[in-house]
């Protein structure tokens, strides 16, 4: 069945058509303290480097004073206990090949849940207001309060609190489709704590793991995939505060035992998430140094991971580029599985860049940027992703701007004009933090509507209502609807025209194949009685079939685009086969399922126009 009745009760839902609409108002954190991150990040931008992410330096100002007296008086730092309610041992629903596969190859719309499970300070200064050592990292939370009772009551209430149902509603309300979930190793258990530095402090991460499974399940309830992000690993990959450590060193690439430590996080987390149905895949370490044995670590993980079970062998893996985009290009363009290379893209770290103007970094994004974006896409046959970048500037290059905030919006919608159109998603750095609504640089709530456009589907800028009323889709629909999966569909009863040359062929609006995606979640289906014998008719046939029918299914779930385009034809071929697909005629499948793919996005196009 592509959508079963409770299947299209899901599809509803994420449509957000069954669920009131959580209407964030300014001032609703108003307690919390007023930091102005972009001047704390202005001020340390000098002296901040490309590979520091978002993140303010250890010099930066210290903004836990701005409004509240950091004291050693007891009373400061005293912590009401919390009560975590217990969730047991969650479980994710059982897996659904078919909307794992919309999930995992869709053009993703994202966030990042920053600063929920990977804490930095600028972002959530109030949990570091008695923190210990430098105050800058996880670990100096999960130290400090005074106790571990406190600090885990702390963190308890964070996890509970700082994201809930309500914001992955909102979300899915206005197009984003898929949330970038940083976690980090301590994130596992009190288990994968032994032998690092957070070992003192294991106890205090006992119901951490729980959160996280909760975390995917309450995004999946709201239609939303997870991009699960190792942020920080056993040893730290890049020394920086938002890997979980204030001291400052890279650990990990020279020493064994933190590689072996690494190592089982990474399988720990395929065991686990493998089938999880809305779970888009597992990012391998967040913003590495470029170490010299980076690829062969990232090889040696792939490798392990694909060897839990024969699920992970196609399970999507995604690795950062280490600030060396064309390097990390050739590697994700040198191997054939489902390798996604993400590349994160920032205009306030450098000198240069804080030099330049607003107008300047626009012009930059729609040129030079936008060059080597097309480059690496089509070498990598588009697993790209952008999976950080904000509409943060600094006050030096809006200085010179006529109108600030048009300028602010000019940039931003360079950026997702450009990913949108070269890559298969992005996701805006940070859903939220303290003092969300005085930074619509960096927190995406306040960004929406102000900074950034106040809707974000991959078709039109708003909800479709019910998408049975596009035609382009009645007929999908119609098979979503019948019960029994053997007996001929409505679309195959009607899949009986003559089958044109390759010159002249169009659709009928009748793929071939068309209950494939959900029997098996590609199209294996050969309908060989229907398809022509000649080989290169039926690659053909085929691939215009393949692709249009393609572009229906996916809007059906939530209005999604193919994103992954190039991993889901190759994905697809090698299911379908030589039976199918004679070799020699596979690149007439590739380049008609593409045209067909482009057809059905045109027609639901023009549909979505139509009913505006
Ligand atoms: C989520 O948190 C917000 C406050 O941040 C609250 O208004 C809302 O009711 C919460 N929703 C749920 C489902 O707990
Ligand atoms: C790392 O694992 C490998 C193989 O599992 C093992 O041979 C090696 O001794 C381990 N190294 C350390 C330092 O534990
Ligand atoms: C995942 O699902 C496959 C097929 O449904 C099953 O064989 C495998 O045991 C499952 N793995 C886990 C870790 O649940
Ligand atoms: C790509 O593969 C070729 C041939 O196997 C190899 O020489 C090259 O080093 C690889 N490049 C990367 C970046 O892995
Ligand atoms: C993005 O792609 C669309 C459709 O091909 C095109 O019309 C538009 O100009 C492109 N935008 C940019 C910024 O390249
Ligand atoms: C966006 O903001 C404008 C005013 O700035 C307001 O009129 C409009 O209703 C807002 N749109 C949405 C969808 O919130």
């Amino acid at each position: 069945m592509v959508l079963t009745a409770g299947g299209f009760t899901l599809l509803l839902q994420s449509l957000g058509l069954s669920q009131g609409v959580f209407n964030p108002s300014p001032g609703s954190r108003s307690g919390g303290l007023p930091v102005d991150s972009k001047a704390a990040l202005t001020s340390t931008d000098s002296s901040a480097s490309p590979n520091g992410g978002v993140q303010v330096g250890p010099t930066g100002p210290s903004i836990t004073d701005a409004g509240r007296r950091v004291s050693d008086a007891a009373s400061e730092c005293m912590v009401d206990p919390y009560d975590a309610y217990d969730l047991g041992n969650p479980v994710f629903p059982p897996f659904d090949q078919a909307r794992a596969n919309v999930y995992r190859y869709r053009q993703q719309q994202s966030v990042n849940l920053g600063s929920w499970f990977v804490h930095e300070q600028w972002m959530t200064p109030s949990l570091f207001t008695c923190a210990s050592g430098d105050q800058l990292s996880e670990l100096d939370i999960a130290s400090g309060w005074g106790s571990l009772d406190a600090a885990r009551s702390i963190l308890e209430k964070h996890w509970d609190t700082f994201v809930n149902a309500s914001d992955f509603e909102y979300l899915a309300d206005i197009g984003i489709n898929t949330v970038r979930l940083p976690i980090g190793y301590w994130s596992l258990g009190p288990a994968f704590c032994q032998g690092t530095p957070f070992e003192p402090v294991a106890e205090v991460y006992q119901n951490s793991w729980s959160r996280v499974v909760q975390a995917i399940n309450l995004a999946g309830d709201a239609g939303l995939g997870v991009l699960v992000d190792l942020h920080g690993a056993p040893g730290s990959q890049n020394g920086q505060p938002h890997s979980g450590i204030s001291d400052g060193e890279v650990n990990l690439f020279d020493d064994d035992w933190y590689i072996n430590k690494t190592m089982s996080v990474l399988t720990f987390l395929m065991e686990e998430l493998v089938n999880a149905t809305n779970v888009v895949g597992v990012q391998i370490l967040n913003e590495p140094s470029n170490a010299d044995s980076l690829p062969a670590f990232y090889t040696q993980a792939i490798s392990n991971m694909r060897q839990v079970s024969p699920a992970a062998e196609s399970f999507p893996l995604y690795v950062h580029d280490a600030f060396n985009l064309a390097q990390y290009s050739d590697f994700v363009a040198n191997r054939s599985d489902f390798v996604v290379l993400d590349h994160h893209s920032y205009f306030v770290f450098t000198p240069g860049d804080v030099a330049e103007s607003a107008s300047g970094h626009t012009k930059d994004i729609r040129g030079s940027i936008s060059d080597s974006l097309t480059a690496a896409s089509t070498l990598q046959r588009r697993n790209l992703v952008i999976d950080e970048f904000s509409c943060a500037l600094t006050d030096q290059s809006l200085a010179g701007e006529t109108a600030p905030d048009q300028a602010r919006r000019d940039f931003c919608q360079g950026q997702m004009d450009i990913y949108q159109n070269l890559t298969a998603g992005w996701a805006f750095w940070a859903y939220d933090k303290e003092d969300c609504y005085d930074d619509p640089g960096w927190c995406f709530k306040a960004a929406v509507n102000r900074s950034l456009p106040s809707t974000f589907f991959s078709y039109g800028d708003r909800l479709i209502a019910d998408p049975s009323s596009l035609s382009a889709l009645t007929d999908v629909v119609s098979v979503a609807t019948t019960s029994s999966q053997e007996e001929p569909t409505s679309m195959d009863a009607q899949s009986t025209p003559g089958y044109p040359s390759p010159s002249r062929f169009k659709p009928a609006g009748v793929p071939y194949g068309s209950t494939n995606l959900a029997n098996e979640g590609f199209h294996t289906r050969e309908d060989s009685d229907h398809l022509p014998s000649d080989p290169s008719e039926r690659a053909i046939a085929k691939g215009y079939s393949d692709g249009f029918l393609t572009a229906k299914i996916f809007a059906l779930y939530g209005m999604s685009k193919l994103g992954f385009t190039g991993q889901y034809i190759t994905d697809s071929l090698a299911r379908l086969g030589p039976d199918v697909i004679a070799s020699g005629t596979e690149h007439y499948y590739v380049q008609w399922f593409t045209e067909g793919l482009a057809d059905g996005e045109a027609l639901i196009t023009s549909d979505v126009a139509n009913l505006s």
